[in-house]
């Protein structure tokens, strides 16, 4: 009886603490109260050390920047230094993209400060096992260039690459042409130095996932697979559009990319066909790293949709070693190497060429690209 007795009080101390545990969760914040009852389960100091940690990791987690506060102290480069590792230690995984109003260049340079001219970096205390160019097609985004670059910066450091960041400015105001300016790009890119790896992106694409790496497969690389814009999937199996990777090899073995693609759609099709039909494959990272936010924007004027695609498309078979980099054709206006990335300006002609000859009134109708469209990219 006794014994029953002395259960029944066990078992009453037993839900009192229970519903006095409870109260004070819903009360206080479950997280807080949890991390509490556990500290006093807990030797003092180690809780404490590690409580802190885990907040600095809370706090950090996300922030593209994190990972490189230790890098600009550590300034010194050497004639022999190890090679970084295979696998960078400062890759952190998920990146937090948001878009914040007040961003400006000078900020970027501040937080980016082993950048040097021309948007080069270096590793400073090992030797990049990677030379990444990034060619950014651009005209009339400079707002969207500066989150590019603000996210970018990093995402390359983090990864240990050895890179530069080449803006290829389209002047004048014909009509928009994706694809020539990266041919441009390459062409420029490679003059100046021996890139084993060149990532064609567009400007408004974010990654969000630096386990995405920006350095070539042994086949060309589609990395922009899972977009925000196509609730982060591939929109059709020969997608090859927004961030795409090829070595110098794998683009002249294609011929490099279409220059005859004015306004938007349809380059980046045929790029993807012109990878199959120069006996190569398309290599993708995994949905889960290659994700990308796209900066919404309005529509682009002199970026119309290409009434001509499709029946371009179809022809790229025939087209495609007669168009591309042993056809290319431009001019540098002007090369800024700026602190956050080289400004190559060219113009790129028309459909008619470099320089088309003075037209009739009625022939220079038929050429204006149309000024109003839906197309957007
Ligand atoms: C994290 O914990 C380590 C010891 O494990 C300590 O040396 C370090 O200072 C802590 N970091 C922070 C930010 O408190
Ligand atoms: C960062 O620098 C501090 C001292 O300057 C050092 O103790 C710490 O280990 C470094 N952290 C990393 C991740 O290199
Ligand atoms: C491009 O268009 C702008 C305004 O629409 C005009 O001011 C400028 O002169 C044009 N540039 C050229 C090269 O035609
Ligand atoms: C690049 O340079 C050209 C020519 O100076 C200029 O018009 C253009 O705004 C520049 N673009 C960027 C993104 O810096
Ligand atoms: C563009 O379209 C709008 C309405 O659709 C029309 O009012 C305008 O005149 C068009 N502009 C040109 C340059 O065609």
């Amino acid at each position: 009886m006794v014994g029953l007795q002395s259960r029944w009080r066990y078992l009453l101390m037993f839900l009192g603490i229970q519903l006095v545990v409870m109260a004070l969760l819903s009360r206080e914040g479950y997280h807080k109260r949890v991390t509490y009852f556990i500290r006093i389960f807990r030797k003092p100091d180690l809780t404490s050390s590690e409580h802190h940690n885990r907040t600095a990791v809370t706090v950090a987690a996300g922030d593209v920047y994190a990972n490189l506060f230790n890098l600009s102290k550590s300034h010194s480069h050497g004639d022999n230094m190890p090679y970084c590792p295979e696998t960078s230690p400062l890759i952190g995984g998920p990146i937090h993209v948001s878009f914040p109003s007040g961003l400006t260049l000078a900020e970027v340079q501040r937080k980016n400060p082993l950048v040097i001219r021309g948007g080069r970096y270096r590793p400073p205390n090992c030797e990049a096992r990677h030379k990444t160019a990034i060619i950014i097609p651009h005209r009339n985004r400079e707002h969207h260039l500066k989150f590019l670059l603000y996210y970018l910066h990093p995402f390359l450091q983090r990864q240990q690459l050895s890179y530069g960041i080449y803006v290829i400015h389209q002047a004048g105001n014909y009509t928009f042409n994706r694809a020539k300016l990266m041919n441009v790009g390459f062409r420029e890119a490679m003059r100046e130095e021996d890139w084993d790896c060149l990532f064609f992106h567009d400007v408004d694409l974010i990654p969000e996932d630096d386990r995405n790496l920006y350095t070539c497969d042994a086949n060309p690389k589609h990395a922009a697979i899972a977009m925000d814009k196509f609730g982060y999937k591939l929109p059709y199996k020969m997608y090859f559009g927004g961030v795409s990777a090829l070595s110098p090899l794998h683009y002249l073995k294609m011929n490099g990319f279409p220059n005859n693609y004015w306004g938007w759609g349809g380059e980046d099709d045929d790029i993807g066909i012109r990878v199959s039909l120069a006996g190569m494959y398309i290599t993708r990272p995994s949905l889960k790293t290659g994700r990308y936010k796209m900066i919404k924007h309005k529509l682009d004027k002199g970026n119309d949709e290409n009434p001509k695609r499709f029946n371009m498309l179809a022809k790229t078979r025939q087209t495609w070693k007669q168009d591309g980099m042993n056809t290319l054709e431009y001019e540098v206006v002007s090369r800024d190497y700026l602190p956050l990335y080289a400004n190559i300006t060219v113009n790129i002609g028309t459909e008619t060429g470099l320089h088309p000859l003075p037209q009739s009134p009625h022939a220079k109708d038929e050429q204006k690209p149309a000024a109003n469209a839906s197309a957007r990219r």
